[in-house]
């Protein structure tokens, strides 16, 4: 028989429809109703696509992935719910956080419930032998994830963060997630060692990518198409490593001052936040990590290039070209 090829758009649709099956019920609302906004509001879906397709890419089917990559997608939104509580976030994907349309404590029960629900979607329908495999690569996710969050609260009031530090974090708060929902696809298409380390090594890239992009986007976006309030990072007083690299490049200039203000004070307020992107664009450090940000995506081409050529590498290549140009 032959195999049925997917385009992107028919595993998008996949996709939705079985996050849309993943909570039939409506009761009690005051749980549903945020857990079906966060879902349905307008996320890119970028670790369950990369998820399937990563699968597609070493067996050519797709069929097996769908409900594993979901369990990640329910995932990523249990950790975005619970990061805007941490990061005291006013909005995301356009509309108002989770907690601020409701409360904290709502927020806190619909992450809850969506980690349940990621973990019963995950043990849905896998064979036993690549069962346990995903799990385990998903468990390893979460908690890398919790990890990663730790340290990047605890960076907030520090002041001798190195770019070190910084890349310990993002791999740990970032990286893994996106780098295991691609392995996890990987194993249910079989992969072999060599394949399963590529994949590794291109979710690493990209998810080091992703969130240094993240991090520029937080201070040069459009407040709009962004979806998240512009220059949070400089009010939370985050160890990107554009303020790393500002450390290194302001010196010798009258900005360094600026610079000085948000170490002392663990952050920057109203107009000193506007005068610091102003002072980051001209001092040449978007630019410096705007070069960064294509070194990680040169790296994951690089990884590729062990897997055949087929439909869904195609796809996995075309997701990966919009991540890397993305504006929001
Ligand atoms: C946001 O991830 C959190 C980060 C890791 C930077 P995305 O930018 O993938 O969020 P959505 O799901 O598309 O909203
Ligand atoms: C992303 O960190 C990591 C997680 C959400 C786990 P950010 O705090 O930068 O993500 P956004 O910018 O709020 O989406
Ligand atoms: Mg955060
Ligand atoms: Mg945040
Ligand atoms: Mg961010």
């Amino acid at each position: 028989m032959e195999l049925k090829v997917y385009t992107l758009e028919e595993i998008s649709k996949k996709i939705e429809n079985e996050i849309l099956n993943s909570f039939p019920q409506e009761e009690p609302a005051n749980l549903y109703e945020p857990i079906k906004y966060i879902m349905f509001s307008k996320g890119k879906r970028l670790r369950p696509l990369l998820s399937i397709l990563a699968c597609g890419m070493v067996s050519n089917e797709i069929e097996n992935a769908i409900k594993p990559a979901v369990a990640f997608e329910l995932l990523h939104n249990f950790t975005l719910i619970h990061d805007d509580i941490m990061d005291q976030s006013p909005t995301r994907r356009g509309r108002a956080t989770v907690h601020k349309k409701w409360n904290e404590a709502i927020a806190i029960l619909a992450g809850d419930l969506l980690l349940a629900l990621a973990y019963r979607k995950i043990s849905e329908s896998l064979p036993n032998d690549i069962h346990s495999k995903v799990i385990q690569t998903f468990n390893d996710s979460f908690v890398e994830v919790c990890e990663g969050q730790g340290y990047d609260m605890d960076f907030e009031d520090k002041k001798d963060i190195i770019p070190v530090d910084y890349f310990k974090m993002i791999d740990k708060k970032t990286a893994k997630l996106l780098e295991k929902a691609i392995v996890a696809g990987g194993q249910i298409g079989g992969a072999n060692e060599d394949q399963l380390s590529a994949l590794s090594s291109v979710g690493y890239n990209l998810g080091l990518g992703f969130q240094l992009q993240d991090d520029l986007l937080d201070l040069t976006a459009d407040n709009e198409k962004f979806g998240k309030a512009i220059g949070k990072d400089l009010v939370e007083g985050k160890k990107t490593l554009i303020i790393l690299k500002a450390k290194e490049m302001f010196n010798d200039t009258p900005d360094i001052n600026l610079l000085n203000k948000f170490y002392a004070e663990n952050g920057l307020q109203g107009s000193d936040v506007i005068k610091m992107i102003e002072a980051l664009h001209k001092n040449g450090v978007f630019d410096i990590i705007k070069k960064e940000i294509s070194y990680y995506f040169q790296s994951i081409k690089s990884s590729l290039k062990i897997f055949e050529e087929n439909h869904y590498k195609e796809l996995f290549t075309q997701v990966l070209n919009f991540t890397f140009s993305r504006d929001y």
